[in-house]
């Protein structure tokens, strides 16, 4: 299946599924139904992924068992198994979100290539070993969700060959005031922490790129709904 495709198709089991999510009560959860939709309409976010995805399952080969961690409407599992992957466990916090995911990846036709499990990706125990974990849990600051937990946590159930999506990130920090400002590069396999903001102080603008697999990348701006700008507040 080709990209365009996969979002037209997307777009239509969406649009029928989306009445009421707006008023729905879950703000307690990680994130919003109505946030997830936003993410899963990001036609140029989504096409990035695709394509990071397709390379991946390439340089996988077969057998490829993937995690999709934080899996939202479902579309970076999806994608996994239209490029071939032989099976995807879904994990979602929100159970509007995953009830929605079910209905999502049952309509591309995958139900029998999937599990969905209704837990914190940050302490979930799992069965068996996988070789492709993707997880677009992040915004621009690493600090307001749950990314580089979830990897942490999740690192002991991949095989040594595995593969992460995103794989790395390249973050430009800029102190307003002074603008005195610094690289910092983190990479998913080692389990990052959040940002290290040095000697930093006041508030600082982030900036940056992240390295989704291989040479597919996204920079701050590129699309609306993952790695922006932020602007942080730092204690002095
Ligand atoms: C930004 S959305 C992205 C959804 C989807 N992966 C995509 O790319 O469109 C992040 C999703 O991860 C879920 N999430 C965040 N932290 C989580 C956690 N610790 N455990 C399980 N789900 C989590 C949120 O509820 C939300 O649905």
């Amino acid at each position: 299946m080709q990209f365009e495709d996969f979002q037209h198709k997307l777009q239509v089991v969406l649009g029928m599924k989306k009445e009421g999510i707006y008023s729905l009560s879950d703000r307690d959860h990680k994130l919003r139904l109505s946030d997830a939709l936003f993410c899963a309409e990001d036609i140029v976010r989504n096409r990035k992924f695709f394509v990071a995805i397709q390379k991946a399952l390439q340089n996988l080969g077969d057998e490829v068992v993937v995690i999709d961690a934080g899996a939202g409407t479902g579309v970076l599992g999806i994608m996994t198994l239209i490029h071939g992957a032989k099976h995807c466990t879904f994990i979602e916090e929100n159970p509007y979100t995953m009830e929605l995911c079910k209905q999502v990846v049952e309509s591309f036709g995958y139900t029998h290539r999937s599990d969905f499990l209704l837990w914190d990706a940050t302490n979930i125990n799992l069965k068996g070993e996988y070789n492709l974990l993707v997880s677009e849990t992040i915004r621009s600051d690493f600090q307001s969700e749950d990314f580089h937990h979830i990897i942490s946590h999740l690192k002991p159930y991949l095989r040594e060959d595995a593969i992460i999506i995103p794989e790395r990130f390249e973050m430009m920090l800029t102190e307003t005031k002074t603008g005195k400002s610094y690289t910092q590069y983190l990479s998913s396999y080692k389990g990052i922490s959040g940002l290290d903001l040095q000697d930093l102080s006041w508030e600082v603008e982030v900036q940056g790129r992240v390295y989704l697999y291989d040479d597919v990348c996204i920079d701050s701006g590129d699309c609306v709904s993952f790695f922006n700008a932020a602007r942080l507040y730092v204690e002095s």
